[in-house]
């Protein structure tokens, strides 16, 4: 079903594929906490390439790829020639005679479509300025695990409503069924062009999404509160202006009490910036499943490499 295929964005996966990926993170995850050691991925070798620093998705790739027997290999980017001395195109196909799978985090999603094109084998995205799906697998996986379902949930992301993570989660809640509230002010909202091709995944329509710059309304119901940082990398020189324009977006008590949700969980993709998305009390606080999300990459990646690389894994 998936083997071969690369994870560029989630928008070209189907519900049930996605659903089949967070099944097969929850079956590995039970399975390493049980102390069986895995073989699924003996004898692959994995090239990590890195144009900006990581700890997550890093030590995801790699501990899940030796986890299951595989070897991983860490090109960071002055380590290798790609797009400089030598084209992504021709990095690609050397690489894919090489290795058995190539993830690639940076700056453009151009890059990471040439790799796959060019390497004939899997490509993970694992972040570049448009797309985090790695990222988003890892989030549902967390909600499921604290909420127990997916469909119907109220989702609501409060921040830079056009960044990797606010597009990557809009496709996504809209392929599995949530409703999507950005609260973000006017100047950072997701275009008009973007809500409606997400939109469109929503197998159900009565599933929504919404956008507004009104903090209370945008809480009211949520069942999950999500922020990411204010600048992305590559974005430092925007600081001044983004903390001017989303101070009143961070995530505090007042933020966790206008849910009116005493259930309600708080999510970051990490790293925070605390007292700027995220105050330390909520960041800190009983809501929080931060490092449930951060050890979940590692369980959701291993469940991509799988499921790119081997035969179906599940009955
Ligand atoms: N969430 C995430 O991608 O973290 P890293 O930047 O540390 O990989
Ligand atoms: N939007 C953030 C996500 C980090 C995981 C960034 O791109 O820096």
């Amino acid at each position: 079903m998936l083997k071969g295929r690369s994870f560029l964005t989630l928008k070209d996966f189907t519900t049930e594929e996605i659903q089949y990926l967070l099944d097969l993170a929850i079956d590995l995850k039970k399975k390493k906490k049980s102390g069986l050691k895995g073989n699924l991925l003996t004898a692959k070798n994995i090239a990590l390439i890195f144009e900006k620093p990581s700890t997550r998705t890093r030590c995801a790739f790699t501990v899940a790829a030796v986890d299951e027997g595989g070897h991983p290999e860490y090109l960071g980017v002055n380590d290798i020639q790609l797009g400089n001395k030598e084209s992504i195109e021709d990095t690609a196909r050397v690489l894919g005679r090489m290795f058995d799978g190539i993830l690639f985090r940076g700056f453009s999603q151009k890059t990471v479509e040439i790799l796959s094109e060019y390497s004939q084998v899997p490509v993970w995205n694992g972040l570049t300025d448009d797309y985090h799906p790695t990222q988003v697998l890892a989030d549902f996986m967390t909600i499921l695990e604290h909420i127990g379902e997916l469909q119907g949930k109220r989702f609501v992301y409060m921040g830079d409503g056009r960044n990797n993570m606010a597009r990557s989660l809009m496709i996504g809640c809209a392929k599995m069924g949530l409703d999507f509230v950005v609260v973000a002010p006017k100047e950072l909202w997701p275009s008009q062009d973007w809500i409606q091709e997400c939109q469109a995944y929503h197998q159900n329509q009565a599933n929504q999404i919404f956008v507004t710059d009104q903090v209370q309304e945008g809480l009211k119901g949520a069942d999950i509160i999500y922020t990411d940082v204010w600048c992305s990398m590559g974005e430092e020189d925007k600081a001044a202006e983004r903390i001017e324009l989303l101070r009143p977006y961070q995530v505090n008590q007042m933020s966790i009490e206008a849910t009116g949700n005493p259930d309600v969980i708080f999510m970051h993709c990490l790293p925070a910036v605390k007292e700027n998305e995220v105050t330390t009390e909520v960041f800190e606080g009983s809501q929080s499943v931060v490092f449930d999300q951060a050890e979940n990459r590692m369980h959701t990646i291993k469940a991509i490499m799988v499921a790119t690389l081997c035969e179906n894994q599940l009955i």
